[in-house]
């Protein structure tokens, strides 16, 4: 799959499936999986290293997770996140950290928002790099924003959200993350794009959905918004494992014989 597949499906009327991804072992899972994409999100910052938001993550830090994942996507597309204020200080440095991800494996990259970095998203494009926006809840923008809440509701707000959705086409961007938008907020943006809007918390309205690899496999017991779905009990799955392995050592049943060199 390629950015350019994107645009094929929408046409045709097929839906889209992605997950977010930051290591090698995983990435070798979801290549043996029908998901179409994978996005090596900042959400790193927290998935993968516990700081309380993505603001945290770094151009270097998704260079090395998008490098783990390149190494065993196959050829599922890859989406790297430009992380935190790299596409916000010009588009020479913009294209740098770009040129960083591309490099590292990605081959298109996601930016938050589109006001005041129109130029940005215009010479990555024109300099062949597909580009996925990223509208609605913005969690770079967390302190800004006051919270994980709700975005677009209210006529203006909802107004402002398909502006921005237009814009980001008329840019080049090849696709849009709608993230915790009214269901019929993203209805209505999908309806007026061409290109593919692909949805976390924002709706079945949506050409594709997106969840936090670790959200669906049910690992963090703590963190479950209306939103994620567990497609797998995983956090009691492994914890169930890891009792096992420690009882068996403990009993002294493992290793046992067959385990065990002569
Ligand atoms: O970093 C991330 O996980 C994301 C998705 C939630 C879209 O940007
Ligand atoms: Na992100």
């Amino acid at each position: 799959m390629q950015a350019g597949h994107f645009l094929n499906a929408k046409q045709e009327q097929r839906r889209l499936s992605m997950v977010t991804c930051y290591d090698y072992t995983f990435a070798r899972l979801l290549a043996r999986s029908s998901i179409d994409g994978i996005l090596v999100g900042d959400s790193a910052a927290m998935v993968m290293h516990g700081h309380p938001s993505t603001i945290a993550a770094r151009v270097e830090m998704m260079k090395l997770h998008t490098e783990a994942v390149a190494r065993g996507a196959g050829d599922k597309l890859i989406v790297a996140d430009m992380p935190f204020l790299s596409y916000r200080m010009g588009w020479t440095s913009a294209l740098d950290a770009a040129h960083v991800l591309m490099s590292a494996g990605a081959q298109a990259v996601k930016l938050e928002g589109v006001d005041g970095h129109e130029d940005v998203v215009q010479r990555l494009v024109e300099s062949g790099i597909p580009v996925m926006g990223h509208l609605g809840l913005q969690p770079q923008s967390i302190h800004a924003f006051g919270g994980y809440k709700v975005q677009g509701r209210g006529d203006e707000a909802a107004q402002k959200i398909l502006r921005q959705a237009v814009a980001l086409e008329q840019l080049g961007a090849f696709s849009i993350v709608l993230e915790c938008i009214p269901a019929p907020l993203a209805s209505e943006v999908t309806a007026a794009l061409r290109i593919p809007t692909i949805g976390i918390g924002a709706g079945a309205g949506c050409d594709g959905q997106i969840l936090v690899l670790q959200d669906l496999l049910g690992m963090n017991t703590d963190f479950h918004p209306r939103f994620v779905r567990h497609f797998l009990e995983g956090a009691n799955a492994i914890v169930d494992a890891l009792d096992g392995y420690d009882q068996a050592v403990k009993s002294g049943s493992f290793p046992a014989v067959e385990e065990s060199y002569t």
